[in-house]
């Protein structure tokens, strides 16, 4: 691949919250990750620009413009509640006329609300966990009939905020008492659906307009005690002194019969491709009693860190670190078959579109 000038640009809005430094999720370990990727860039030739963004929107247009990369590297990840920076952020750099990684602004603005993205898979064909319902207020649990259990968490939040060991609720009133939670603490809708108590995949999907699906990893439970339940809570996530982080394993690729692994596979290619995924992305299943898999969520851009979710399951399928950072900049960098965003790419003044834009050529009003 030639060599590239790449913009990597990253989140750099710190909430003034305190940050614990055992959370892995922190402002610190962002960017011990941002520098390892600019690193590695760096290592396979390409020339890297690293460009914070917090808010100014206005500020970091300037500066791409005067950067003029070949590639935008998109590394931002908000932290924002309920924010859609992320979806304005791909727009913006695409109206500017820059190639993207990772996955289109509709595509990430789709799948940031989980009740948003669950309904629209639904309509897509896509299998969701049954009995998901949005909650606006405590007084709604009472309108529904539960199966028990019911797993509750934010739905508009992402890397496993607001999921805990309460999250799998037994009974109406530890339902009534976590949306309550969640709509104080989150200020925000919960999401309520049937507690799916089989396995857990997590399908690495990479590709430009030809989508590939990694190997797959399965998150392993067995070793938690009795007492916790086996979820990817924000603990099992990122705080690394935790028992829920100390006890859940992933192993890749995971062990599962062939014709599951298929059914796995086309369940997650057919979510991606429906929310517009593209570039990588990763997606979140699990399966019933009946090994029948659903989609928990679609990770667009999810996290890229080496060594780990997608960057191990490449591994496995011998794309090393740099190679996977290669191919999602070549997905960045092929055409598009045709761009979801049309008004998003500046118009190319040609002879004859000046001409038909000429007020006079025009006869219809
Ligand atoms: N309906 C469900 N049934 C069983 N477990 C679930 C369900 N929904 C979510 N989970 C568990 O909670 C975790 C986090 O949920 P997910 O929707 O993937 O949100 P996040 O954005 O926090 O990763 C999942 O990895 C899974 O372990
Ligand atoms: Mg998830």
């Amino acid at each position: 691949m030639k060599r590239l000038h790449i913009v990597v640009v990253y989140n750099a809005y710190v909430e003034n919250v305190p940050e614990l430094p055992e959370d892995r999720g922190g402002t610190a370990d962002l960017r011990t990750q941002i520098r390892h990727v600019a690193r590695t860039l760096r290592k396979i030739g390409h020339t890297v620009t690293v460009l914070p963004l917090s808010h100014d929107l206005f500020q970091f247009q300037r500066k791409l413009r005067r950067l003029n990369p070949d590639v935008v590297f998109n590394l931002y990840d908000d932290v924002v509640q309920g924010a859609g920076y992320e979806m304005r952020l791909a727009a913006l750099v695409r109206m500017l006329g820059f190639p993207l990684t990772g996955s289109p602004a509709l595509a990430l603005g789709l799948t940031r609300s989980k009740g948003m993205s669950a309904s629209l898979l639904a309509g897509a064909g896509v299998p969701v966990p049954p009995h998901t319902a949005i909650l606006e207020t405590v007084g709604e649990v009472d309108r529904h009939k539960w199966a028990f259990p019911i797993f509750v968490q934010p739905s508009q939040e992402h890397a496993g905020v607001g999921v805990d060991r309460t999250s799998v609720t037994h009974s109406k009133t530890a339902l009534k008492l976590k949306v309550r939670e969640i709509l104080r603490n989150y200020n925000q809708p919960a999401l309520a659906q049937r507690f799916l108590p089989g396995r857990e995949f997590n399908v690495g999907i990479i590709g430009g307009n030809r989508l590939r699906v990694l190997p797959l990893a399965e998150v392993d439970y067995s070793a938690l005690p009795a007492d916790i339940p086996p979820i990817m809570s924000y603990a099992a996530k990122w705080i690394d002194t935790s028992p829920e982080y100390q006890n859940t394993r992933v192993s890749c690729p995971a062990e599962v019969d062939p014709e599951l692994g298929k059914r796995i596979s086309q369940v997650a290619l057919h979510a991606f491709r429906a929310v517009g995924g593209r570039g990588y992305g990763r997606v979140d299943i699990r399966l019933d009693e009946f090994e029948q898999p659903y989609v928990l969520e679609v990770n667009c851009n999810p996290c890229l860190d080496e060594g780990m979710a997608l960057a191990r399951s490449a591994e496995k399928a011998d794309i090393s670190y740099p190679k996977l950072l290669q191919f999602i900049i070549r997905a960045a960098l092929e055409p598009l078959p045709h761009d979801p965003e049309i008004s998003m790419l500046p118009m190319r003044r040609t002879a004859a579109s000046s001409a038909s834009q000429h007020p006079n050529s025009n006869s219809n009003p």
